[in-house]
């Protein structure tokens, strides 16, 4: 069969990054330019000025994926580009960056949902097994994701209000840890016991929906209360208990998708899977299930353009093809 390259591009959040992938598996190049230095005095995400360092980085970044990976616009088959959920200035200049492209080279265009990318990214290390179940939580989702095969998503349950990452960085910066949070807490936790009685949002019976805003209140309350006492709360006990909270029902609501639908293979994705205690608790669990669980390594877990490059692919493959009106979809949906 021949040989079909594809360019991926990322903007949707505080990445910059352009992949080339062959045959919708092989990473051939990604390349990531991360924004962090510029938000982290903000302690978040500044929208503007994620557009703005965007505009700038994207098309050396698009460059030096093609030169990495020694391809010319040219032998490319199609250019992809994360067309939403995410900020749409941000997200606009990836779509303007991929239809200037496509148009100039006459390539076709494909325009990929964010969360098929990060369940993709599983499949740059290993194929897919179909039907899956996939957990992907990050800054900014928190999801339940079906596909009987490939290109075809149901969600199964999506979070109520706050993502498990973004629970995770505002519970930090309560603790007065830097921004993200998350690989802080995750560390602070491991010096500390969950002895702390914080609540499991479960929901309803048999929901698969989260909910984080509660626990992030009862941390402040905690705080809070604690203080009003003249007492000191031990940090790494809040932080190993916070983290038990969200871990458990991440863990519990992932395997009981599984079975509901029946499945044996499990997917993690999204920058919260860099979670050690995740990673434990999910693995043990899958163990125990008798679950087959892909956790893809950490630079694929978070944003970047080779996961929209995969799953461009089969869209592509599929004929799923955007035309040169492609428009930025702050909320679309899989
Ligand atoms: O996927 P990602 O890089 O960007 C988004 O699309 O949001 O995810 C970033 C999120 C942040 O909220 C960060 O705090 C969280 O992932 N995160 C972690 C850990 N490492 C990153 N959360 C918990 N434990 C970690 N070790
Ligand atoms: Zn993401």
């Amino acid at each position: 069969t021949e040989k079909c390259l594809v360019l991926g591009i990322e903007t949707s959040c505080d990445e910059t990054s352009a992949a080339v992938v062959e045959n919708g598996h092989i990473l051939k190049s990604n390349l990531i330019s991360s924004q962090m230095d510029v938000h982290r005095r903000f302690g978040g995400v500044v929208p503007e000025v994620a557009s703005r360092r965007h505009v700038e980085r994207v098309t050396q970044i698009i460059q030096q994926a093609l030169d990495e990976a020694e391809v010319r616009l040219t032998d490319l088959s199609a250019v992809t580009v994360t067309q939403g959920p995410g900020l749409v200035g941000a997200l606009l200049i990836g779509v303007s960056a991929a239809k200037a492209l496509s148009f100039a080279a006459g390539l076709p265009l494909v325009g990929v949902h964010h969360i098929a990318g990060h369940i993709y990214a599983s499949h740059l290390v290993e194929p897919l097994q179909f039907p899956l179940v996939a957990l992907v939580a990050s800054g900014g989702h928190t999801e339940l994701i079906y596909m009987p095969d490939h290109n075809r998503f149901e969600r199964l349950g999506k979070t109520r209000d706050d993502a498990a990452g973004e629970a995770f960085d505002k519970v930090a910066r309560v603790l007065d840890l830097p921004y993200p949070g998350g690989p802080h807490i995750d560390r602070l936790a491991k010096e500390g016991i969950a002895t702390l009685d914080l609540p499991r949002a479960w929901l309803e019976p048999d929901s698969l929906d989260f909910s984080f805003s509660g626990l992030k209140s009862a941390v402040i309350n905690l705080l809070h209360n604690t203080r009003q006492r003249g007492e000191e709360l031990n940090k790494a006990d809040l932080a190993a208990s916070f983290q038990d909270s969200v871990v458990e029902v991440l863990v519990e609501k992932a395997i009981r998708a599984a079975k509901m639908k029946g499945v044996s293979e499990l997917v993690l994705a999204g920058g919260v899977s860099a979670n050690s205690h995740l990673r434990e608790s999910l693995t043990l669990r899958c163990k125990e299930e008798g679950l087959h669980l892909r956790v893809p390594p950490l630079k694929l877990c978070t944003d970047n353009a080779a996961m929209i490059a995969a799953a461009g692919t089969y869209r592509f493959r599929d004929g799923q093809l955007a035309g040169l009106n492609l428009n930025a979809e702050p909320n679309l949906s899989l």
